[in-house]
């Protein structure tokens, strides 16, 4: 309520604010977590609280009218549908040249992503962030992110006998004959739980068209993990529908923090001012930066530096689809959990790390579907737009050709192997290149230059940046892990020398 004082506030409850929680109330720290989207707690009317891939509702989409899909295109025309505008678990955030989906609820990207928890390369690791030590980073860091996440591998049998993932055992056939090594990728959904559904012995999620728009079961999301340990301690209280609008030094110390409750139809319940000694910002690559830019551009924060807002970038996501000939069927059923990627990083020419992504409608497509992951050096920058008050985004479409070029030098290749063909169907009609939409948002307050080593930002005792805004633009491989490990590296130096 307005008025109130907290001795840390956390905005946004993804993985950096999901560490920020758990290690701030196990050292007795009482914290308050401000979450713009739900609670996914309460079911539908049909019994549900997520919707399948294939019948979107309003609970799919942050307040649109009409569903976004990221394949929204089939056969020459748009597979969108209207839906009802509604508080739903995936925003597909517009900018001038790109989309961006991130997730909206309490453990915001965990609640629609694909779960796939990759450790990066550690050379990659070290070009990217080289101030950071990799010794400790893989000593300690990484081990304890995968191990709180719940980390799970595939059993390999189990993997190249069942029907649900002929789409990953085509997608590396095709791959291997061309000379491109495959990888089992890690994840956080719980394999052993898969197989049951498979068994027919428990509600199918994965394997029932759950992803994107949330899984009803299965997922180790971050309500099930970190923040659930974190209310463990009787320290968390979360309050979700409440989006942080500004945050500003306050008269006696420490900062307030305005924000704005919102009802699942949109509608503004209350405007609410607290205080806060500390104040964590862990709303996201985008939502962090966002507001740091407007924060400094209206006078609030006026004395951050130059670097809040820049070295945004994609991660180098850019995702393709082919048509494998009819006697290499993918099969109609397919796990939404992805678990094979193809490793092409090694080719300093155009490095690649390409999770063979399943493309689940419930019936024999053949096509195999890809999101790759590339080195692309383009950066961008948020900037505030004084006439309206909002900040935009200031990436270029031409800016994915480094990452179309890298990819394509994968599969044209394995296009030239097989005598097989891109689909030009998916990503619109007659395109395709899935480049103008990012999976993967990094940056915009980076480590080392827009805060100092451990996301303190400078001269603002108590703020601090722990999400992913703190990558610079390209991690190599799917970045929660990365993410999550850097808040407990950052999280265990704070809370040893700051509280
Ligand atoms: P994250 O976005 O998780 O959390 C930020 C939170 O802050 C959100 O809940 C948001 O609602 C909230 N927020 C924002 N602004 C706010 C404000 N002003 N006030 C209050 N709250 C605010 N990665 C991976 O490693 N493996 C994978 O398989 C996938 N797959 C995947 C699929 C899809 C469809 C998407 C959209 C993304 C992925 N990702 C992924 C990416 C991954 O989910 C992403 O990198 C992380 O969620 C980012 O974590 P952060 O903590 O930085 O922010």
């Amino acid at each position: 309520a307005t008025g109130d004082h907290v001795p840390a506030l956390v905005i946004g409850s993804g993985y950096g604010g999901a560490v920020a929680a758990l290690r701030l109330t196990r050292a007795g720290i009482d914290t308050h977590v401000v979450e713009m989207g739900q609670s996914w707690t309460t079911p539908g009317s049909d019994g549900l609280i997520f919707n399948s891939m294939l019948k979107p509702d309003g609970r799919s989409f942050w307040f649109r009218t009409k569903t976004d899909q990221p394949v929204g295109y089939f056969s020459g025309g748009s597979v969108n549908k209207s839906i009802a505008s509604y508080a739903g678990v995936l925003d597909s955030e517009a900018f001038a040249a790109t989309r961006v989906y991130q997730g909206r609820g309490v453990g915001g990207g965990s609640l629609v992503n694909g779960g796939m928890a990759v450790t990066p390369k550690r050379s990659y690791f070290e070009e990217v962030l080289p101030s950071v030590n990799s010794d400790e980073m893989y000593g300690t860091y990484f081990p304890r992110a995968n191990a709180a996440l719940g980390v799970n591998a595939i059993d390999p049998a189990w993997f190249e006998s069942t029907e649900w993932y002929k789409f990953a055992r085509v997608g590396r056939q095709t791959a291997n004959d061309s000379g491109f090594a495959t990888t089992f990728v890690p994840n956080v959904y719980d394999f052993a739980y898969m197989k049951q559904e498979a068994a027919g012995q428990v509600r199918k999620s994965a394997l029932a068209q759950e992803v994107i728009y949330g899984n009803n079961a299965g997922k180790r999301s971050l309500d099930k993990t970190y923040l659930a340990a974190a209310a463990a301690t009787g320290r968390l209280s979360i309050s979700p529908l409440h989006t942080v609008t500004a945050v500003a030094p306050a008269a006696g110390g420490g900062y307030t923090v305005e924000m704005t409750q919102i009802d699942t139809a949109g509608a503004v319940v209350a405007r609410k001012t607290v205080t806060a000694d500390r104040v964590f910002f862990a709303a996201g690559s985008v939502g962090t930066s966002k507001l740091l830019v407007a924060m400094k551009a209206t006078g609030r924060l006026p004395d951050l530096g130059d670097e809040v807002g820049a070295g945004w970038g994609n991660n180098g996501n850019v995702m393709v689809g082919r048509a494998n000939h009819m006697w290499d069927p993918t099969g109609g059923n397919q796990s939404c959990i992805p678990a094979l990627g193809i490793d092409d990083w090694a080719d300093a020419a155009g490095p690649v790390f390409a999770e063979i992504a399943p493309f689940p409608a419930g019936t024999e497509l053949w096509i195999s579907l890809y999101l790759a992951i590339t080195k692309n050096p383009n950066r961008a920058r948020f900037v505030f737009d004084a006439g309206t008050g909002k900040v935009g985004l200031n990436w270029q479409a031409g800016w994915t050709q480094p990452s179309i070029d890298a990819a394509k030098r994968v599969f044209d290749a394995i296009n030239k192997k097989e005598g097989t063909i891109y689909r030009t169907d998916l990503f619109g009609v007659y395109k395709t290149w899935g480049d103008d939409f990012v999976y993967h948002p990094l940056g915009g307050c980076v480590l080392g230059r827009a805060t100092d080593g451990y996301g303190r930002l400078p001269g603002h005792p108590g703020l601090y940046v722990v999400d992913g805004s703190l990558v610079p633009g390209s991690i190599g491989v799917n970045p929660f892990v990365t993410i999550t490990a850097l808040a407990e590296r950052n999280m265990a130096k704070i809370i040893a020398t700051d509280l």
